[in-house]
């Protein structure tokens, strides 16, 4: 069966501060990292042994996800000392399971995309194709942030194109592919290379059999607070979502698509609009939180406004989710 791999070794620039403690899959969406929403994708696919190719903040998944036996599944961690690039991740995190020495495909996931997109069904049209690899597409309205990638009539790639101004077309890399492993040893080793800007136009351009599998289903890239609210928003689908063991005074609302991790507790006569609120969490009565993202185990004391905030147990720093 395929073999999974997650990139999850960004810096997540782009989302801080919500990044100064949590790396980005780390974050939660409905009370559970994103890596967790991808690992149980993944394994709905039948791939059960993943590698987790960290670096930012590599110390904060393994507490967590373990040798993943909760999940039923084997994970394993390729810490790079330095980000290798997404290409130099791969190649580094491939290593471990003798990508020379398997016919396994592996399934590489970017670890910051929400996807509902059939796994299994990418993986059939792969071996149709017999391709060396491919790649899930989607149509999104404005491309210019993506990986631009245009098709021809039989869903052959005919060019990569990451983040352009003027995009040939609306289709874009999902950030879900299908390596064959012979694609694998083409990376070199120990560099630091860039999957989107070397190895897929080159692989193109060579004439290699690289397939685009358009599926358009949910789809988001957690990339900036707005777009983390969103998912969170709508994977909540609703007034609001809790935990196990987290407790709501009675006179509090809890609306606008919040979520709550497990363990918390919201004193009496609170409003939380819109906001993601961490596992183990404390908030006083009488307080209002409106668009704020509350980390895990911070403390909210009784009669505060918190609106537009990022708070953890040791900082306090504004935010936009528009
Ligand atoms: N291990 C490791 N090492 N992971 C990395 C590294 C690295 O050096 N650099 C980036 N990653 C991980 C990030 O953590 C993220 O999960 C993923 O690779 C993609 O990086 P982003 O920084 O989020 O890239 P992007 O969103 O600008 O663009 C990528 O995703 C788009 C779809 O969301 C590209 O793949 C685009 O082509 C694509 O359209
Ligand atoms: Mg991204």
């Amino acid at each position: 069966m395929a073999i999974g791999i997650l990139l999850v070794g960004g810096f997540g620039t782009r989302l801080k501060p919500l990044t100064n403690q949590t790396p980005k899959p780390m974050l939660p969406i409905g009370g559970l990292p994103l890596t967790e929403h991808q690992l149980l994708a993944a394994k709905k696919a039948g791939i059960n042994t993943v590698i987790l190719a960290t670096s930012y903040l590599s110390e904060v998944f393994t507490p967590y996800f373990g040798d993943g036996s909760k999940w039923g599944m084997k994970l394993l961690y390729a810490v790079e000392k330095e980000p290798l690039g997404t290409g130099g991740a791969i190649r580094n995190a491939a290593a471990m399971v003798g990508f020379a020495d398997t016919s396994e495909d592996f399934v590489i996931f970017n670890g910051d995309v929400l996807s509902k997109h059939d796994i299994a069904s990418q993986l059939s049209f792969h071996k149709e194709c017999s391709a060396d690899v491919t790649l899930h597409l989607i149509k999104v309205a404005d491309a210019r942030a993506f990986g631009c990638v245009p098709t021809d009539e039989t869903g052959r790639v005919s060019d990569f194109l990451e983040k352009m101004d003027n995009p040939l077309t609306n289709d874009i890399n999902a950030g879900c592919y299908i390596f064959n492993p012979t694609v694998i040893s083409a990376i070199p080793e120990g560099k630091v290379v860039s999957i989107e800007r070397e190895t897929f136009p080159q692989l193109v351009k060579s004439g290699r059999p690289v397939f685009g599998y358009h599926e358009q289903s949910y789809w988001l890239d957690i990339g900036t607070p707005a777009a983390l609210f969103k998912g969170s928003r709508d994977y909540v689908a609703g007034d609001f979502m809790a935990g196990s063991g987290t407790k709501v005074a009675s006179g509090s609302l809890v609306t606008g698509g919040s979520s709550i991790g497990s363990g918390s507790e919201v004193g009496a006569s609170c409003t939380i609009t819109n906001s993601i609120i961490g596992d183990g969490v404390v908030i006083g009565d009488n307080c209002t939180v409106t668009g704020s993202f509350i980390l895990h185990n911070s403390v909210i004391s009784s009669n505060s406004e918190i609106i537009g905030k990022y708070i953890s147990p040791t900082e306090n720093l504004p935010i936009s989710t528009q």
